[in-house]
């Protein structure tokens, strides 16, 4: 069946046209799509990237949720349309059950959820029942349904077909420092030194656009930044780090090596008449790597060895933007779906997977880079299923107001039950300028939240924590401090991520999967299965209301504005944290530690303690970590500890707090 005439093809199944595009379907008409009923479900969860409520909305009186990876400017909050990255993986949860249901397809994919009940027919019952819907523009059925049955069997079971979280060098689970852009090596290094003088820790300076020759990545402005070894050297003094930027448009330059090797070697995206694929982006004209082919990403990952990339030394890692792609002008401002790919695959096939091929040729360069030894550390826009294998990824772009803070909440418990893990939203708000009270307030959000980053739009004001006064500066330290503490309980939460694919952060209803009154929960969250955390996402709070499972809700009253961030700590729980935050996560490896033990109504608690180099692969290769179970019950004597592993830390415990002993001890107990 061959497309002969125009006239027949009203309803655009061969050639389809949106503004000035036009759309060839060479292949014809193409979709799948399958409906599921689950039976006794009311709450599904996931599917990001959408900036909407945790629990999935009922789609029957609008749009459904769609998932195409676009770069949308200033994007609308409470919409199901897609952002940056997908994840066609959702979770049903009830109090006795949870499922997963994996729908892998990377071409534009929309889901339809339907909440309603059923009557059982022999017992009088009325069961609720959630209808789905998924539909793709193409390829194949390949659907994957996880039966649970508690959440964290799920997690694994979904960790088993996508992948775990990659553990991430200790340094990136620190405070990051971006803004577009810095202006030049002498800026940078004054805000470096601004962190110290202002004792505010901190372990990664970030470089946007603008420190390349005109957006030629892996290139320098050799005005603003003449000796980059320089600058990484001196920050690599203090154990500080560099990322540079490297988006996946390659400038149209003949006369630029990286641009004209790519093409003599047939690098590129094609169009549909096989000529190279011409778009616009921050160069101006620009090809696009195609990814996708194992050849291209092998090519690509050699770009990062140390004598290839010149000025780049191994303290520095990278930001991979704009790969959704985003394409200024383009349909939806990405490539067309009729561009070609390796092996002739149309774009439309595939396009929810290209960020993630990008993603996958870097870290891959990363590693090579050290001869396999080292663990990199990439951020990403674009991501899909399986993107945790791979590093990190953020929110995008952002707005300064409070219901961006409200909204990154749930967006990052979305991405962290789809096995996303390492996720973040632009501390501060990414356009527009924050008032003192939400940078403060975003601050101390961000530093409950897996990747802490501040970063800022080129056209707003500069916003480094010192530049609103004392008070804020005071503030915004105390949070970053607390966060430079807690980091053993952090990287043992993305060890636990690593190796048994449980979120560092979770919904309620993943700790208290029994109990109702948490299922719609979405400003709440839990921090590991310890602490419970409800970052203040509103001006002028003075009391806030925390709903503690089990016990009922508290009001928590302010005394002083900005001075407290909900945070609690669950019964049975050993916190272990650092006593003193240090300069950086390299300095804060000399402080002594200190546990935090909160005993529960039977008097025990026990918690974890994993360590390890926090930056090689020794861990995996030669077993170098140690990982630590914590004990304490007055009944049953002290217990195991893995054994598997073996690692010197050198490091103390200084002290160790009770919180919850009901009278005096007669006697020190051993644990
Ligand atoms: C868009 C990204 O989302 C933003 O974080 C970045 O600063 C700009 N691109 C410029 O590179």
């Amino acid at each position: 069946f061959k497309f002969q005439d125009e006239q027949e093809d009203s309803e655009g199944l061969w050639r389809e046209t949106f503004k000035k595009f036009v759309d060839i379907k060479a292949n014809g008409p193409t979709s799948v799509g399958l409906d599921f009923g689950l039976h006794g479900f009311s709450h599904v969860y996931g599917l990001p990237e959408h900036a909407d409520t945790l629990r999935l909305k009922d789609t029957s009186d609008g749009e459904p949720y769609r998932l195409y990876n676009l770069d949308v400017f200033g994007y609308s909050i409470h919409s199901p349309l897609g952002l940056y990255g997908s994840v066609p993986f959702l979770l049903a949860h009830s109090p006795d059950r949870t499922v997963g249901a994996f729908w892998l397809n990377a071409s534009e994919t929309l889901l339809d959820v339907q909440y309603d009940c059923k009557k059982v027919k022999t017992k009088r019952e009325v069961l609720p029942h959630t209808n789905l819907r998924w539909m793709s523009e193409s390829g194949v059925i390949d659907s994957f349904i996880l039966l649970g049955p508690s959440p964290s069997h799920t997690f694994l079971q979904y960790a088993e077909l996508t992948g775990y979280q990659a553990l991430p060098p200790l340094f990136s689970l620190g405070y990051h420092q971006c803004r577009w852009s810095y202006d030049d090596e002498a800026d940078v290094k004054a805000v470096d030194a601004g962190f110290d003088r202002h004792a505010i820790p901190y372990d990664v300076i970030w470089l946007d656009i603008e420190h390349t020759r005109q957006n030629r990545y892996f290139t320098w402005d050799s005005q603003l930044f003449p000796d980059p070894v320089g600058l990484q050297r001196h920050l690599q003094e203090r154990e500080r780090k560099l990322v540079v930027i490297s988006d996946p448009h390659i400038k149209v330059d003949p006369s630029w090596e990286l641009y004209s090797e790519a093409q003599d070697r047939g690098y590129f995206v094609r169009d549909r008449e096989g000529k190279l694929y011409n778009g616009r982006c921050w160069p101006g004209e620009s090809c696009y790597l195609d990814f996708t082919s194992p050849e291209v990403r092998a090519w690509y990952s050699s770009l990062f060895a140390l004598d290839k990339y010149k000025g780049s030394t191994d303290s520095l890692h990278v930001w991979n933007d704009m790969n959704e792609p985003s394409v200024f002008g383009g349909p939806e401002q990405t490539m067309p779906k009729d561009a070609v790919h390796h092996g002739g695959v149309e774009h439309r096939e595939l396009h929810n997977l290209y960020g993630f091929y990008q993603h996958l040729a870097t870290v891959e360069g990363l590693i090579s880079r050290s001869g396999g030894l080292e663990r990199p550390f990439v951020l990403s826009r674009s991501f899909f299923a399986g993107s945790q294998r791979l590093g990190a990824v953020w929110t995008g772009d952002n707005l300064a107001t409070w219901e961006y803070l409200k909204i990154s909440i749930p967006m990052l418990l979305s991405l962290s039950i789809v096995g996303v893990a390492f996720c973040g939203a632009d501390v501060g708000g990414f356009f527009q300028d924050p008032k003192p009270e939400l940078l403060i307030r975003w601050y101390q959000a961000g530093s409950l939240q897996p990747f802490f980053r501040g970063h800022s739009a080129k056209m707003m004001k500069r916003r480094e924590p010192w530049l609103f006064g004392d008070t804020v500066t005071a503030a915004i330290r105390n949070a970053v401090q607390q966060r430079y503490c807690l980091l053993p309980y952090w990287y043992t939460l993305f060890h636990q991520a690593h190796t048994s694919a449980k979120p560092p952060i979770r919904p309620l209803w993943v700790e208290f999967s029994k109990e109702q009154d948490t299922f719609t929960v979405e400003h709440e969250y839990m921090i590991g299965s310890a602490l419970l955390a409800c970052p203040v996402t509103d001006p002028g709070a003075t009391k806030v209301k925390v709903l503690l499972p089990g016990s009922g809700e508290v009001k928590l009253i302010f005394k002083h504005a900005f001075s407290k961030v909900p945070l609690f700590q669950r019964g049975g729980t050993v916190i272990p944290r650092r006593t003193k935050p240090g300069s950086c996560s390299a300095d804060l490896q000399k402080m002594p530690f200190s546990l935090t033990v909160a005993l529960d109504s039977n008097g025990c608690a026990e918690g974890y303690l994993y360590l390890d180099d926090g930056h090689s692969f020794n861990y995996r290769d030669k077993k170098h970590f140690a990982l630590r179970r914590f004990s304490f019950c007055l009944f049953c004597p002290p217990s195991c500890t893995d054994n598997t592993g073996q690692f010197d830390s050198g490091c103390l415990v200084q002290s160790v707090t009770f919180l919850g002993v009901k009278k005096k001890p007669s006697a020190f107990l051993n644990t």
